[in-house]
């Protein structure tokens, strides 16, 4: 009975340690799985009326999962490439403080309106910033954010005119994030987005207080006949040895995409994988890197 009553306790209070977030040890242990599954919010859901317009949201209840891990109640999140502002809302939701970056003044416009009727929140202008992410450190001071999470443009995949693409045209939905010449899913060359997306992360470094975390959450793709291993490419840039502040690699989640319909794409001929999964890559800006 005596072990009982302190199993129950040790799982149902936070250490006092943690400052990191407000999970139980219990809580904590299971979201170290290295692979959780996507949890869509159906598509006859009212939450997902503004989702759906974006032509490549995450789902807000996949975030909040990483929010709740990565920060503490009132922490400060940042998702610089915010797109209907899934973060935002998430952050919403679990009581911490959002702050989204989008360059398109039509998703900003959207994000205003989606968390005025779903969330009752009036967004101003310190968070939710229309501007480019190159600028962040121009926007936000160092060392200002507990957690950094985002999904960022899969290079110019949106270009492709696929079944998915016909789907969207026909459902009224923009098939393309904007036309802006700025937009890093307007660059032609893998290896100049690759570049540039890089520096905006690398820029993410100072932003982050000392030990904290940033998410980023990628998939992979094909184009043409070549398939792109999209997160290992984006991974070395972030962590390379020879950088001065590099970020520390802590883990690869795997986020998995079930409910993804099946398309026989190769068959009778040859493998053409079905991408039913993402990446969370965890990077870590180490513990004592303040930037002075
Ligand atoms: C994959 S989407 C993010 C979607 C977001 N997670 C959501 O749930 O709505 C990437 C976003 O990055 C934006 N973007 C592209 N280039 C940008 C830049 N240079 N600065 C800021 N945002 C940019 C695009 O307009 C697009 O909305």
């Amino acid at each position: 009975m005596a072990e009982a009553l302190t199993i129950e306790k040790t799982v149902k209070t936070v250490d006092k340690r943690n400052d990191l977030n407000d999970l139980t040890s219990t809580e904590w242990v299971q979201e170290t799985k290295s692979f959780f599954y996507q949890k869509g919010l159906g598509a006859g859901s009212p939450e997902a009326k503004y989702e759906k317009m974006h032509p490549a949201p995450f789902s807000f209840t996949d975030i909040t999962k990483l929010i709740k891990f990565f920060t503490k109640k009132d922490g400060k999140v940042l998702d610089p490439f915010s797109g209907v502002g899934s973060t935002i809302k998430a952050c919403v939701e679990l009581e911490r403080e959002g702050f989204g970056v989008e360059l398109s003044s039509s998703w900003c416009k959207i994000t205003q309106q989606r968390l005025l009727v779903e969330s009752k929140v009036k967004l101003d202008k310190e968070h939710l910033i229309c501007g480019d992410s190159r600028d962040l450190k121009k926007f936000f001071p160092k060392n200002h954010f507990d957690f950094i999470v985002t999904s960022p443009p899969y290079w110019n995949i949106l270009e492709k005119k696929d079944h998915k693409a016909n789907k969207r045209v026909v459902n009224g939905h923009e098939t393309k994030y904007s036309e802006d010449e700025n937009d890093l899913g307007n660059i032609d060359d893998y290896e100049k987005f690759l570049t540039e997306l890089s520096k905006i992360f690398l820029s993410c470094y100072d932003l982050l207080k000392a030990g904290k975390y940033m998410c980023i959450i990628v998939s992979d793709f094909r184009h043409k006949s070549e398939f792109y291993s999209f997160h290992s490419d984006l991974m070395y840039k972030l962590t390379d040895k020879k950088l001065k502040k590099r970020f520390h690699l802590k883990g690869i989640k795997v986020l998995i995409q079930n409910a993804k319909k099946l398309f026989p794409y190769g068959y009778p001929f040859s493998y053409v994988e079905n991408i039913h999964h993402q990446y969370v890559l965890i990077l870590q800006k180490p513990k004592d890197e303040r930037t002075k």
